[in-house]
């Protein structure tokens, strides 16, 4: 059997084997332009600017991947279901939502694999967030 010695594997999170914060600052930043111009999303921001919103989402995702937990130390525990209650999250919102991710994760070139875990992961969490029927 080969022998790792000690020291020499590295641990990498996802966070790290993707790029780190750029990564992730890319990926939000690039969603958000999408939110922007979307007539469905744009009206569900309570707040004018975007900026703020941006920086929770970007420092949601750095440190669910396994980076720094800023998101937390300003947050506290994340309870996004909870925290989506206010907004009317809908197929139509969620179709949308998705929408603009998939563009922005297809904009960071990752590995098929990186894209895949990425990727299965936000249609997960995008589908827990509905809480709001289809209107008829
Ligand atoms: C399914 C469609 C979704 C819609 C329409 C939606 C919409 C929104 C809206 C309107 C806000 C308030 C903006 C703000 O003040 O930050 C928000 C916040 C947030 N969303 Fe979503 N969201 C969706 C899915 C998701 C998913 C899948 C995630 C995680 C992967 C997520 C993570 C967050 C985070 C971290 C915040 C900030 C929470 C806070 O700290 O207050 N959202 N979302």
């Amino acid at each position: 059997m080969k022998e790792i010695r000690r020291g020499t594997l590295q641990e990498q999170t996802f966070y790290e084997q993707v790029g780190g914060e750029d990564t992730f600052r890319r990926l939000v930043h690039h969603f958000y332009r999408g939110v922007a111009e979307d007539p469905l999303l744009r009206p569900m921001y309570p707040e004018e600017d975007l900026g703020p919103a941006e920086e929770r989402l970007t420092l949601f995702l750095i440190q669910y991947w396994g980076g720094p937990t800023t998101y937390s130390d300003n947050r506290g525990h994340p309870r996004l279901r909870m925290r989506h209650a206010p907004f009317a999250v809908d197929r139509a919102a969620h179709d949308a939502w998705l929408r603009h991710m998939r563009a922005a994760v297809d904009e960071l070139g990752l590995s098929a694999e990186h894209e895949e875990t990425l990727w299965r992961y936000l249609t997960y969490a995008a589908a827990s967030m509905v809480n709001t029927p289809d209107p008829e």
